[in-house]
């Protein structure tokens, strides 16, 4: 019998270690809700039947991660865990100084206090919350530069991530190089609609960046998918692997910051990586202050082993190719039926376009907020807003809507089957169907910075 060629992406992995998902009704929902303030950050776990709120720290380790793990070596100085995860690092990424740190906003505070100082500017694709805040507290400002498109929700870009080079060459000319001590990308552009960047884009920011005598540093939490859109989208990247575009596009920068929560596919961690041996020291002195000994920041050695083994796995083929096949097919879904995303969906994440679904919803009364209440209720599953209440209050304490106002949709790596996703997608589409019904919030309560972690709100119709 001859090879049957299938379209279907299978899960490349069976399951052998189960955990039970819980079941609420609507009233109990509404309850739940009511109590978290609205807020879903604010929920208990266990009143989620599907929690798309982060693909971060949430993904299923492999028996390979856990056997490491079993296995690793908690020795507190020069543990053989440390070595595996430095060399991991090393082999992929190239840089000569590997600082481990337990997540990435820890790389990024690590980072930027060592080299920041007050008034300088860190221009980005787009700057993710965490990034941003860091930068801000250390009185620099943070310049989100993404090309036009990765303004308009329903262009189609390959590569909508994309610094806009122009508007960087002109911020280095009028902010002045001596004032720039880094120029950041982020891949995929996460606060962007989770948009890669492409490799021609990296090469180029890095030369501007170079030919001014700036170091160019990547946000690399999700470098691995990245690295398959070039592959599936970039001529000339086709028949390369993962591995290999993951190296060329390290190789344009100085150093990189990284969650290992997302691609390193672990629970906890992240890392600084960096050539430059002074600011590498610098940042190791603030690391023992901070986070821990330089062989293990701060990660057990078994984090490490996990990272070390995660982050191959992360750029394994099959794994990427039904990685971001299950994003698309989640937007082809509901596309069809004319919900408004962010085109095209992203790495790990959909984008919905809660300004453009819910009209009637002015931007005071927070849209995607409220669209994002709207799923928990009906469906018990959790997004996130990635709008004007995470974006929207300045450090001046002014506030303006923020350029788009998206509920994100977050895949958890390896851990939902096709079933969930098919019921994601019911839901989205119960609320579309009567999406005049869903009402918009105000706030009742909120934290100077990050608000959105603990706000307090209420429906507006209350
Ligand atoms: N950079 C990007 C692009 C991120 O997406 C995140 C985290 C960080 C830095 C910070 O890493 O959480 O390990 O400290 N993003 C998570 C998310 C929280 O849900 O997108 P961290």
């Amino acid at each position: 019998m001859d090879e049957i060629h299938t379209r279907t992406i299978v899960e490349p992995f069976r399951i052998r270690s189960v955990e039970p998902i819980r079941f609420s009704t609507a009233a109990e929902r509404a309850e739940a809700l009511a109590a978290a303030g609205y807020n879903p950050f604010l929920l208990r776990a266990e009143q989620v039947l599907i929690d798309l709120l982060t693909d971060s720290g949430t993904g299923a380790m492999s028996s390979r991660q856990w056997a490491g793990m079993i296995a690793s070596d908690e020795s507190y100085a020069g543990a053989s865990s440390f070595y595996r995860f430095e060399a991991a690092v090393r082999d992929i990424t190239g840089f000569k100084h590997v600082i481990p740190t337990h997540q990435g906003r820890a790389a990024e505070h690590i980072l930027f206090d060592t080299a920041l100082k007050a008034g300088d500017v860190v221009p980005s694709n787009t700057h993710f919350d965490t990034t941003r805040a860091n930068i801000e507290h250390c009185r620099a400002d943070a310049r989100d530069l993404v090309i036009p498109e990765g303004h308009e929700p329903q262009t189609i870009h390959p590569f909508k991530g994309n610094i806009d080079l122009d508007a960087l060459r002109e911020t280095i000319q009028s902010v002045g190089r001596e004032r720039i001590p880094m120029v950041m990308i982020t891949v995929t552009n996460n606060s962007g609609g989770g948009q890669p960047v492409s490799m021609a884009n990296i090469r180029a920011a890095s030369e501007i960046a170079h030919e001014n005598g700036i170091p160019f540093i990547i946000d690399a939490c999700r470098f691995a998918e990245n690295s398959w859109f070039i592959k599936t989208r970039e001529d000339g990247y086709a028949d390369e692997t993962p591995t290999a575009i993951a190296r060329e596009m390290f190789s344009y920068a100085d150093g990189c910051t990284m969650s290992a929560k997302k691609d390193g596919m672990a629970n906890i961690g992240g890392f600084l990586a960096l050539n430059g041996d002074d600011l590498a020291m610098n940042c190791r002195n603030l690391l023992i202050l901070t986070e821990g000994f330089p062989t293990y920041g701060g990660m057990a050695g078994y984090d490490l082993e996990a990272i070390a083994q995660g982050l191959y796995e992360a750029l394994d083929e099959n794994y990427l190719r039904y990685r971001i096949r299950s994003i698309a097919y989640l937007a082809d879904k509901i596309t069809a039926q004319g919900v408004p995303i962010v085109q095209p969906p992203g790495g790990h994440a959909l984008y919905l376009d809660a300004r453009a679904m819910l009209p009637h919803i002015p931007d005071s009364q927070y849209p995607a907020w409220s669209l994002n209440n709207a799923l928990y209720l009906a469906g018990g599953v959790r997004g996130v807003e990635i709008g004007s209440i995470m974006f929207g209050k300045h450090p001046d304490g002014s506030e303006q809507p923020a350029p788009l106002d998206l509920v994100r949709l977050a895949f958890p790596r390896r851990v939902y089957t096709q079933s969930h996703v098919d019921f994601v997608a019911e839901i989205i589409l119960g609320i579309n169907a009567e999406r005049d019904q869903v009402v918009g919030h105000r706030i009742v309560w909120q934290a100077p910075i990050l608000r959105h972690f603990t706000v307090r709100m209420e429906p507006a119709s209350a």
